[in-house]
């Protein structure tokens, strides 16, 4: 009966993901449940036809995840010529046969001919690769457009607050990075707060009441020898502690209400909105050739640390969020130099995967990164050869960080970078990639 397959198949859902214990099972046991909730609940009631098709349907799929052994680790066109999983597929009613799995638009010619052919896995990645592009137009115009609203508004922050010390804004984000894919339509603009170290000192979130190592607090010192009003950012203060809420009410009141953006839009050939109703401080800029979305984030680096005015919803106002990300790219970048690694060819694959999957998005950028950063570690080999075998581990890893729900921060291993996620945020997206570990070029 349905018991004993439950057991079959979770006994090789621990094999899949090579973690023994117990830890790993609840994605397995909720993958196989969907499917065995899918047979036995009819999709069209009083049509016994459609629940026959259904059950049927759905017994395929379950043989699909019994069969989901750990592929062999270089797979070569010889092993894939003769289709692995398809004989559970092709008999699904109502879905052509397909049992290649190729997509047609890239195969060669010489392997369209013979449908049994195949890629490996390993081809398709790096033919995949190569349309994730951003745009020409695109990756040209939209940090030039950035760059020009970014020079507007520091001449009207001069303007408007000469006594406030903002540093040069300046842009970022996975567009100069030269790891954003598919379209570039977003970029951070960052407005540094130039704080005097003998004023303010930082205090760990951890040693707050939120208890939360993400986020710090800049405090106020020294106010013996230096009473309130010495330091410029002392309007800002609520408590001691400089308010990131308070400063980022101040500029989003700037944003939406100062500044004539139909007159530097005009200036530019473009229409810039600032969002009223925005948590962040952001403009959408429309271009006859391009669309984006400018997020203006107020940046403290101070002892090290790059944090943002980024409170957490709710709760204390006076937090600022510490950002990983310039350290997260240098580090790869730097790893892929001295050893010639794929580490970024990877992280712009699965970040196109991510951003076309809906119920990925919220892996995509951070989170890929400290996975990839994480398996460097341990994983010596990074060759372009390898990417197959990189791109398979990080969907494992990920699948049992998403099982624990813990994904533990690369440079600070108190901080878990799943602990904003919600359950059934976990649970979809362990449910898509554990799918994907049989079959990763699904996700492509
Ligand atoms: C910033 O201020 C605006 C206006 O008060 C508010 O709507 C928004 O939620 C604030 N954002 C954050 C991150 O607190």
């Amino acid at each position: 009966g349905l018991g004993s397959v439950f057991d079959v198949l979770l006994a090789n859902a621990r094999l899949v993901l090579g973690v023994s214990g117990a830890a790993v099972l609840a994605i397995a046991t909720l993958a196989v449940k969907r499917l065995i909730d899918r047979a036995t609940s009819p999709r069209d009631e009083g049509d016994p036809k459609a629940e026959q098709k259904s059950l049927e349907e759905s017994w395929q799929d379950l043989a699909l995840i019994k069969t989901t052994l750990k592929p062999p680790k270089k797979q070569r066109r010889e092993d894939l010529s003769e289709p692995l999983l398809s004989p559970a597929r092709s008999l699904v009613p109502g879905e052509a046969p397909n049992p290649s799995g190729c997509t047609a638009p890239l195969a060669a010619p010489q392997v369209k001919s013979s449908p049994l052919r195949c890629l490996t896995l390993q081809e398709k990645l790096l033919s995949h690769s190569s349309q994730l592009a951003v745009p020409e137009i695109q990756a040209s115009l939209v940090p030039q457009l950035a760059r020009s609203i970014c020079t507007q508004l520091q001449n009207f922050l001069r303007s408007k607050f000469p006594e406030l010390p903002f540093g040069r804004l300046f842009l970022s984000g996975a567009l100069l990075d030269g790891l954003e894919v598919l379209a570039a339509d977003h970029i951070h603009l960052m407005l540094p707060v130039v704080l005097d170290s003998g004023l303010w000192n930082l205090i760990s979130g951890e040693d707050t009441v939120v208890r939360n190592p993400q986020y710090w607090m800049i405090k106020r010192i020294n106010l013996g020898y230096f009473p309130r009003g010495c330091s410029p950012w002392d309007r800002f203060i609520v408590g001691r502690y400089l308010s990131s809420s308070v400063l980022n009410e101040t500029l989003h009141k700037l944003l939406v209400a100062s500044i004539n953006w139909p007159a530097i839009g005009g200036l530019l050939g473009c229409a810039i909105h600032p969002m009223v109703a925005s948590r962040e401080l952001k403009l959408e800029v429309k271009h006859d050739q391009v669309e984006l979305s400018i997020t203006l984030f107020p940046v403290v680096e101070m002892e090290d640390k790059v944090l943002l005015a980024v409170p957490p919803e709710g709760l204390v106002e006076n937090l600022w969020l510490e950002s990983f990300y310039r350290a997260e790219v240098s580090r790869v970048k730097e790893l892929d130099a001295s050893d010639s690694g794929a580490r970024q060819l990877c992280l712009r694959i699965l970040n196109g995967v991510c951003r076309s999957q809906p119920s990925l998005h919220k892996l995509g950028g951070s989170p890929l990164t400290h996975v990839v950063l994480h398996l460097s570690d341990a994983a010596t080999d990074w060759a372009e050869e390898s990417l197959a075998d990189r791109f398979q581990q990080v969907l494992e890893e990920l699948v049992a960080s998403l099982e624990k729900g813990v994904l533990l921060s690369y440079f600070n291993p108190k901080i878990n970078l799943f602990s904003g996620l919600l359950e059934e945020e976990i649970d979809e997206m362990g449910f898509v990639l554990y799918r994907a570990i049989s079959e990763p070029e699904v996700l492509l």
